[in-house]
């Protein structure tokens, strides 16, 4: 692997960060193990903790640690009984949020040779869902039901076509029904929160425009959430990995990657970082701050697609950047050796008004997984890279 001299040097600059005791420890594993020690370890079958054990299920692979892939395994295997059933799970409940957990089971029913049936019998609940699962007028799938009805948001998109483009790639993988509809839901996306200038995406919209943030003409919510640009850069990234490139949609996905990932390289702030709120003239100002979990997935995502062949190396000085602002800022040493995550606001949501106000208003929550998660996927590309 051919490294530009500037990434070599980050590179290298990266590594003397690790400092005399860290030196031999990768942080993906560092970080992996250092959760397994905290309260927030605790698996459920929501996406925060799936995102959390997709990290340490990445960082355990990489780097070949069994006892560590074995934790991620029965955790994930805790969370369906032996009959099939994803424990907790409504199927009558409608929210995307909930789907993302089919792909930690899939991962473990592939990787372990495609013979539990509890798995697939789960996963199989899942897809089923999506057949029932209420839509817009246009076919999109709605962000919750009944909070967020002909609504759209980033976030769910990554929810929930990842798990159905990686179902229909094991189980069906000539539905061509089902490869258009899950290119469908980005191309909604696409039309309505774009905005064709700065090459960022708002939150999401509306389809009804009854939220009192939908744009009149769009339905889109007034701002460029980071957290929610990071969830679709991912998904963008991950579905492209299985969707059949002789299909139309996938040129259609490849295009929106392309056109993000520029945008979000022109947004990118000087400290390698971006902003909680990134849509102008916000970036900057004061009270905005650049976010850890967006910084993270948008890592992950151009460092994925670099290896993948979706998008150019050029990218990578990019992605390092980022990277080595993580490690400086937004990793914690704990006095007993462990690592802490910073930085990863808690939440945003466009339940509110959607302004600027309310989610600079949102608290900072330490060790979150939406952000330590995708820091370990962030950091196993880094290690593949070193390797
Ligand atoms: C190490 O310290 C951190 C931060 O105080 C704490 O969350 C963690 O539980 C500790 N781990 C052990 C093994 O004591
Ligand atoms: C493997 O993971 C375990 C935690 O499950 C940890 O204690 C151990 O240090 C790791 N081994 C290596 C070589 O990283
Ligand atoms: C499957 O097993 C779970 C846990 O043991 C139980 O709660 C559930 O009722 C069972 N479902 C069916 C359909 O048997
Ligand atoms: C193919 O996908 C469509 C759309 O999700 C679904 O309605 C249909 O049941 C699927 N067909 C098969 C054979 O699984
Ligand atoms: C789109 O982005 C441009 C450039 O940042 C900005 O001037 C414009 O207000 C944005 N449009 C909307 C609808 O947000």
């Amino acid at each position: 692997m051919h490294l530009p001299a500037l990434a070599l040097a980050i590179l290298t600059c990266t590594t003397n960060i690790l400092a005399a005791p860290a030196a031999t420890q990768p942080y993906s594993t560092w970080m992996a193990t250092s959760f397994l020690s905290k309260p927030q370890r605790k698996i459920d079958r929501h996406y925060v903790a799936n995102v959390l054990y997709e990290g340490i299920q990445k960082a355990a692979t990489l780097h070949q640690n069994s006892s560590l892939l074995a934790t991620a395994s029965s955790a994930i295997s805790s969370l369906v009984a032996e009959n099939g059933t994803l424990l907790g799970w409504d199927p009558n409940y409608y929210s995307l949020d909930d789907i993302r957990v089919g792909n930690n089971i899939l991962y473990f029913w592939d990787s372990e040779g495609r013979k539990a049936t509890k798995y697939q019998k789960a996963v199989a609940a899942l897809r089923e869902q999506l057949n029932q699962y209420p839509r817009t007028p246009s076919g999109g799938f709605w962000h919750r039901n009944p909070s967020y009805k002909n609504q759209m948001w980033l976030d769910g998109i990554y929810m929930a076509e990842t798990f159905y483009a990686t179902y229909t790639s094991y189980f069906e993988p000539e539905n061509t029904t089902a490869w258009e509809d899950i290119a469908r839901q980005f191309d909604l996306i696409e039309t309505h929160c774009r905005n064709k200038t700065s090459g960022l995406l708002a939150h999401g919209y509306d389809e009804s425009k009854k939220a009192v943030w939908a744009d009149p003409v769009t339905g889109a919510s007034p701002h460029v959430w980071d957290r929610a640009v990071g969830w679709y850069f991912m998904a963008l990234v991950e579905v492209l990995q299985v969707y059949p490139q002789k299909l139309a949609g996938y040129a259609r996905l490849e295009n929106y990657l392309t056109a993000l990932a520029a945008a979000l390289k022109k947004a990118q702030d000087a400290s390698g970082g971006w902003w909680l709120i990134m849509d102008e003239p916000y970036p900057g100002m004061e009270s905005n701050y650049i976010e850890s979990s967006a910084t993270a997935m948008f890592t992950y995502g151009y460092l994925k697609a670099i290896r993948t062949g979706l998008l150019e190396a050029s990218y990578q000085e990019t992605a390092l950047r980022a990277y080595n602002l993580m490690v400086e800022k937004f990793v914690k040493r704990d006095a007993n050796g462990t690592l802490s995550w910073e930085g990863t606001v808690e939440v945003g949501s466009l339940d509110g008004d959607g302004s600027y106000e309310y989610y600079i208003g949102v608290p900072l929550s330490e060790n979150d997984g939406k952000g330590a998660g995708p820091f370990m996927f962030a950091s196993t590309e880094v290690e593949a890279l070193q390797k």
